[in-house]
Order: C-alpha cells, then sequence, then structure tokens
C-alpha cells in the first residue's frame, strides 16, 4: 500500500530549529515589507511592497506527494464516472486524479491514519474523496462544496503531508501552509482541527486574528510555526510590522473565499498573496462560486482544477423546512415570543435568531432577558472573551438562545434547531450555512 511515512524525514527528530537540511537557510530578517507597527487607520498594508519574485533564485520545494493507490488505478474510468455521478462531483480542468473511496486509498502517513480511525466516520465525505488525491498531487485547486462538507480537512490533511517533505523551520522562518480564513472564530475551528491532526507529527500551529492581544499571537509566531491560520487585517498588520512573514510558505489555503469577499477583505487577500511565492500550492474553499470568487481564482491560480460538489447554484438546504411570516414592525416582537414559548416547550429548541444591527441585537437581547428568556448576544463590538464564552454556553445548551449578527452566521458547527430572522432580507446564503435540523423564517 503506498503510503508518505516512508518518504517523510525522521518523524521521531525533535522538531526544534535547524532540524533538517538548511535547504531554506540563510535567508533571515524581516517580513514581507516595512518595518514598524501596523497602522490601525489608513490603508493596511500600505507600507507592504508587492514583491519581484525570481523563481531561478526560490530554493526548490516539492508539493506532489501523490502516489495512487493500486485499488484506485484499477478502476474503471467508467466507474470513476459512476462514483461521481452519485456523489455529484463535477470536475473542471486537465488531470484530475481519480477519486478515492476509502480512507486508506488516500494513503495518508499512518500518524493521521490514526486519527481518522479515532472518529468512526465510515467514509471520506464528496469533496474528500476527489480533493484528497487531487491537493496531494501538489495541484492548484477550487474546491466548492457545501455548509458541513468537511472541506476543513480536505485541506489540512494534505496540509500535513506538504509541511512534513519540507525542511524544518528555523529561527525567524515564518509558516509553511497559511489558511485565510473570514472570520475568528472560524479560524479557531480550523485551529483546533489543526491541532488535532497536526500533534502526532509535532507541528505546530497558531490562530492569528484581530480583536484579542497581540502578545501571545507575536510569541506564538515567534517561536515558529508550520501551520498560520489567520485573519486577513491582523495578519497584514504583523507582515507590516515584520513580526512574521512569508518567505517559506508554500502551501496557501483561501477558506470561505466568497465569505471573505463578501466581508471586503479582497484588497488585503491581494496584499498578503503578493507576499508569497508563486509557485506555491494554492487551493481555494468556499460554498458558492459567485464572479468574484471565480476572478480571485483566475488571479491567484495556476492550471487548476476545480471540483464542485451538488449545484453550482446556491440553493436552500432541502433538508429545512422553511416558514415564511410576513407581518410589519409592531407585531414582530409578539410573534417573536410566541414563537419562542411554543419551540422552548419542545425538547430540542436550540435556537439562533438573527438580527440585522448590533444595536438591535443588544437590545432585543436585552428585552429577552429581562423577560426571563435564556438567551445571550453575539456581534462583532463584543470582545473576544466573551464572544468564546457566549458561543459555549449556546453549543453546550445552558443558553438555548443566541441573538446574533451574522458574525455568528458560518462555521458555527453545532446541532441547531431552530433559526429565525427577525429583521431585513434573508440571505439565501444562510440556509446553505447552518447545520439545521429544522428552521423557521421570520
Ligand atoms: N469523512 C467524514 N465523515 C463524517 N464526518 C466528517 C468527515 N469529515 C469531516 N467530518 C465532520 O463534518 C463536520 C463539518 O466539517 P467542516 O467544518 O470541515 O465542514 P465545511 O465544509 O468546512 O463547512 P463550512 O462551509 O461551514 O465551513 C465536522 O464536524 C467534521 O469533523
Ligand atoms: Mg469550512
Amino acid at each position: 500500500m503506498p503510503g508518505y511515512s516512508d518518504r517523510d524525514r525522521g518523524r521521531d527528530r525533535d522538531r526544534g530549529y535547524g532540524g533538517g537540511p538548511p535547504r531554506f537557510g540563510g535567508h533571515r530578517g524581516g517580513g514581507g515589507g516595512g518595518g514598524g507597527g501596523g497602522s490601525k487607520f489608513g490603508n493596511p498594508g500600505e507600507r507592504l511592497r508587492k514583491k519581484h519574485w525570481n523563481l531561478d533564485e526560490l530554493p526548490k520545494f516539492e508539493k506532489n506527494f501523490y502516489q495512487q493507490h493500486p485499488d484506485v488505478s484499477r478502476r474503471s474510468p467508467q466507474e470513476v464516472e459512476q462514483f461521481r455521478r452519485a456523489k455529484t462531483v463535477t470536475v473542471k480542468g486537465r488531470d484530475c486524479p481519480n477519486p478515492i473511496m476509502n480512507f486508506h486509498e488516500a494513503g495518508f502517513p499512518s500518524y493521521v491514519m490514526d486519527v481518522i480511525n479515532k472518529q468512526n466516520w465510515t467514509e471520506p465525505t464528496p469533496i474528500q474523496a476527489q480533493g484528497w488525491p487531487l491537493a496531494l498531487s501538489g495541484k492548484d485547486m477550487v474546491g466548492i462544496a457545501q455548509t458541513g462538507s468537511g472541506k476543513t480537512l480536505s485541506y489540512l490533511l494534505p496540509a500535513i503531508v506538504h509541511i512534513n517533505h519540507q525542511p524544518f523551520l528555523e529561527r525567524g522562518d515564518g509558516p509553511i501552509c497559511l489558511v485565510l480564513a473570514p472570520t475568528r472564530e472560524l479560524a479557531q475551528q480550523v485551529q483546533q482541527v489543526a491541532a488535532e491532526y497536526g500533534r502526532a507529527s509535532r507541528l505546530k500551529s497558531t490562530c492569528i486574528y484581530g480583536g484579542a492581544p497581540k502578545g501571545p499571537q507575536i510569541r506564538d509566531l515567534e517561536r515558529g510555526v508550520e501551520i498560520c491560520i489567520a485573519t486577513p487585517g491582523r495578519l497584514i498588520d504583523f507582515l507590516e510590522s515584520g513580526k512574521t512573514n512569508l518567505r517559506r510558505c508554500t502551501y496557501l489555503v483561501l477558506d470561505e473565499a466568497d465569505r471573505m469577499l463578501d466581508m471586503g477583505f479582497e484588497p488585503q487577500i491581494r496584499k498578503i498573496v503578493d507576499q508569497i511565492r508563486p509557485d506555491r500550492q494554492t487551493l481555494m474553499w468556499s460554498a458558492t462560486w459567485p464572479k468574484e470568487v471565480r476572478q480571485l481564482a483566475e488571479d491567484f491560480l495556476k492550471e487548476y482544477v476545480q471540483i464542485n460538489v451538488g449545484a453550482l447554484q446556491l440553493s436552500a438546504n432541502h433538508n429545512i423546512l422553511q416558514i415564511v411570516d410576513v407581518c410589519n414592525d409592531g407585531e414582530k416582537e409578539d410573534k417573536l415570543i410566541r414563537l419562542l414559548e411554543e419551540i422552548m416547550s419542545e425538547k430540542e429548541n436550540k435556537t439562533i435568531i438573527f438580527c440585522e444591527t448590533k444595536k438591535r441585537c443588544d437590545d432585543l437581547t436585552r428585552r429577552m432577558r429581562r423577560d426571563g428568556w435564556p438567551a445571550m448576544g453575539i456581534h462583532g463590538d463584543k470582545s473576544q472573551q466573551e464572544r468564546d464564552w457566549v458561543l459555549n454556553e449556546f453549543k453546550y445548551g445552558k443558553a438555548p438562545i443566541l441573538i446574533a449578527t451574522d458574525v455568528a452566521s458560518r462555521g458555527l458547527v453545532c446541532e441547531l434547531d431552530q433559526m429565525l430572522k427577525c429583521d431585513g432580507s434573508f440571505p439565501a446564503a444562510f440556509f446553505t450555512r447552518m447545520f439545521c435540523c429544522n428552521e423557521r423564517l421570520k
């Protein structure tokens, strides 16, 4: 059975600085651009200069680690076609490897397989089945699949293999794998998975996001991390001030690309990507495929393969019952309370209520708490600590009503019984984002 373990360099060695062949050694000093502290004001990243790369001078690196399993090679084109059709996987682009059908066919090293085996999962999800061989083969790729389809592991496991084939980090080196994500909650979730799967091969990861003290994040970066999961703003700040650099970055992931564009991160993403060598492997993940995301893919990816699971159009999840109640503003709160009384008398009652603005979110939370409802509010002005705490209280059922602006709408991985929308128009994207068993829309 093919595997990567034999190609991994001394996994039992201490992953300290300077342990491996110093193919990247000798490049020291500041980050991607100018010095000094990043400014909160003005144009973030304005002091970052676009890098001009001379590929002949850059240290060479490997990015194709894929060895097709004999069972995968043996499958006929008809079988492959049938599998893709059954899983609604479509592939666009040249030389896409066959999908794998079982975990062992990915040929992940044993230290990755051990963690997968503990999960008692039956098979790879469709995006993993087609995404793993593609990502492991070093190709640039776009992966589109709806929320909760297992995209995180689709890029993290190949990232771990990629990193374990690179020289060890040396003092002053930035991350080898950079994951850009739209929100801190999401970045933290990705880091939890990175930590879980990276632990066995002693990979270090960190999470970089705004709204939290910089000190601990800087310390992590200075200690050296192979995987950095970052929201764009704080990363730009650290790049500008030379707290980290992307000279060693050869595996770049843009997670929730559509959402990052929605949130206006495009100029910052472009500045960050300018700091990364162009022969890197780039992987873009998205739940939807609007034209802005397509444009980003055209600009950042080379000869990429696109895989798509399910319909390309953004569509509502049909497992969800949607009820629309059109009413005027004055009636809304009374209706909401009546609905909640009904919901709270049920056993499965975890509910998110979305509000359009932070103020509305605060007002409603205050009113509901005053009336004795187990409700908590979350929005972008709350401190990191408070947001973490509120999300945990909600996830573990201590406060089953969460009142939120859309800061909480993505990547919130928990069982949800009801989702209510209190005001404003309802973006179709919500329906593809949430893990709902049942939904009411107001
Ligand atoms: N092969 C698998 N079988 C069963 N569950 C899996 C499998 N792979 C991942 N999962 C689980 O599925 C859940 C959702 O995965 P993940 O967060 O990666 O989804 P996603 O596609 O990134 O969604 P989103 O668009 O919301 O970010 C996680 O709890 C993860 O542990
Ligand atoms: Mg995700």
